[in-house]
C-alpha cells in the first residue's frame, strides 16, 4: 500500500511516500521537506503560507519523480490537520483535500504531535515508549495509557524550541536558532547559574528568558550563556521524562521534535536511561524534525489498524487539538 503524507503545521512543508505492507514490512520511499527560514527575526504567518503555496506542488512532483510513482499509485493520503499555525494548516489542508477529491483517494487527518511519537515504531525498535517531544511550539512528555496518548508533563508557557529561538534572536541570530546555540555552547566553559523551573511534572521557560534578557545577556560571554542555558533547560526536560518513565513503569524513551537533534540533549537522555536500565531511542534527524514520513506512517496506522477515514470535503483544520483529545483506535 502506498501512502502519501503531507506535513504542513508550521515552518516545514513536507511530502513523503511510504510503501507499507504490514506493521513490520514498511519502507520510506522518500521523505522531502522544504523549510521556511529567515535571516533575521521570527516566523511571519502569511509569509509562511506563501512559502508553502509556492513549494507544495513542486515538492509533490519531486517525490513522484524520485520514486517513479504517480498519483494513480497512491492508496491513501495522510495530512497533518492538527495542531499548528492556522495559516500553514490551511495550505496543507487545501492541497491534500483537493488531491483526495480530484483523484478519489481516502484521506486521514493526523495529529502532528502523535505522529512524532508513532514515528518511533517506523524507524526504531521501540514498542511502548515514553516520548520526550521537544520542538519549537511543543514541549511534552507523552505516553500511551488507557486508550489515549496522555501528556504527563508539558511546558506551562513557551515551547523549548521557541525559547531557544528567541534566546538566539536576542544574541543576533535568525531562525532557526537552536542549532546556532548548540554550536556556540560547544565552546562554553563557565556555568552561569540560571533559574531551574520544574513545577511538578511541568516545565516553564519564559522566566528563564526574562532573567537572561535582564541580567545575563551582554554581561557574560555568549558561548558561556549558551552552554549554561543548554545544561539548565535540558536537565529540566530529562528530570520530567525520567519521572514519567518511573510513574508509568515504562522501559523505553524515544526523542522527538527538532530540539531533539541536539547532541547534548541526546547524551543527557542516554545517561539517564542507562542509569535506570532503560532503552533510549533517537530517530535520525530527518524523523525528529517536522517531516511527512511520520504523518504517512501514522495515517497508515489510523486507517488500516484503527479504521479511521475522513471526508475530504469536510475535514477541518484543528489548530488547538491536544494530544489527549484523540481517541487511539489503532493500538
Ligand atoms: P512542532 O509543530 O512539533 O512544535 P516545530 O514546528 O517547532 O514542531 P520542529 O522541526 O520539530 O518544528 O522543531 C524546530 C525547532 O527545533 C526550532 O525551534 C529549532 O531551533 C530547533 N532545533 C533544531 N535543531 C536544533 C538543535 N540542534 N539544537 C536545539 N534546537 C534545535
Ligand atoms: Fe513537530
Amino acid at each position: 500500500m502506498i501512502i502519501l503524507g503531507i506535513e504542513s503545521t508550521a515552518h516545514t512543508f513536507g511530502a513523503a511516500l511510504l510503501d507499507v505492507q504490514s506493521f513490520t514490512e514498511k519502507k520510506v520511499l522518500c521523505n522531502l521537506r522544504d523549510l521556511y527560514t529567515t535571516e533575521k527575526g521570527g516566523l511571519i504567518p502569511n509569509k509562511l503560507a506563501e512559502h508553502h503555496e509556492e513549494v507544495c506542488d513542486a515538492l509533490l512532483k519531486k517525490a513522484f519523480a524520485q520514486t517513479g510513482l504517480s498519483m494513480q499509485d497512491v492508496d491513501l493520503i495522510a495530512l497533518s490537520n492538527a495542531p499548528g499555525l492556522g495559516h500553514a494548516l490551511k495550505v496543507g489542508s487545501l492541497f491534500a483535500r483537493s488531491l483526495a477529491l480530484i483523484h478519489k483517494k481516502p484521506l486521514v487527518g493526523v495529529n502532528h504531535c502523535i505522529a512524532h511519537l508513532e514515528v518511533a515504531s517506523l524507524v526504531t525498535q521501540a514498542k511502548d515508549p515514553v516520548l520526550l517531544y521537544c520542538s519549537g511550539a511543543n514541549t511534552q512528555v507523552i505516553a500511551y495509557d488507557g486508550g489515549k496518548y496522555r501528556i504527563f508533563g508539558e511546558t506551562l508557557d513557551t515551547g523549548i524550541g521557541n525559547f531557544l529561538d528567541t534566546f538566539a534572536r536576542d544574541l543576533g541570530s535568525g531562525f532557526p536558532g537552536g542549532p546556532k546555540i548548540e554550536q556556540l555552547a560547544l565552546s562554553g566553559k563557565k556555568y552561569i547559574p540560571l533559574p531551574y523551573s520544574v513545577k511538578g511534572m511541568d516545565v516553564a521557560f519564559s522566566g528563564i528568558l526574562t532573567h537572561l534578557e535582564r541580567k545575563v545577556i551582554g554581561k557574560e560571554k555568549d558561548e558561556d550563556i549558551a552552554f549554561s542555558v543548554q545544561e539548565t533547560v535540558f536537565a529540566m526536560l530529562v528530570e520530567v521524562a525520567e519521572r514519567a518513565m518511573a510513574h508509568c513503569d515504562k522501559r523505553e524513551l524515544v526523542l522527538g521534535g527538532g530540539v531533539a537533534c541536539n547532541k547534548r540533549l541526546q547524551e543527557m537522555c542516554r545517561l539517564m536511561c542507562a542509569a535506570r536500565g532503560a532503552a533510549c531511542y533517537v530517530p535520525a534527524n530527518e524523523f525528529l524534525v517536522d517531516n511527512a514520513a511520520m504523518i504517512a506512517w501514522t495515517g497508515w496506522l489510523m486507517h488500516v489498524k484503527g479504521g479511521v477515514s475522513d471526508d475530504p470535503s469536510t475535514l477541518q483544520i484543528l489548530p488547538y487539538e491536544r494530544t489527549d483529545d484523540v481517541d487511539v483506535t489503532w493500538r
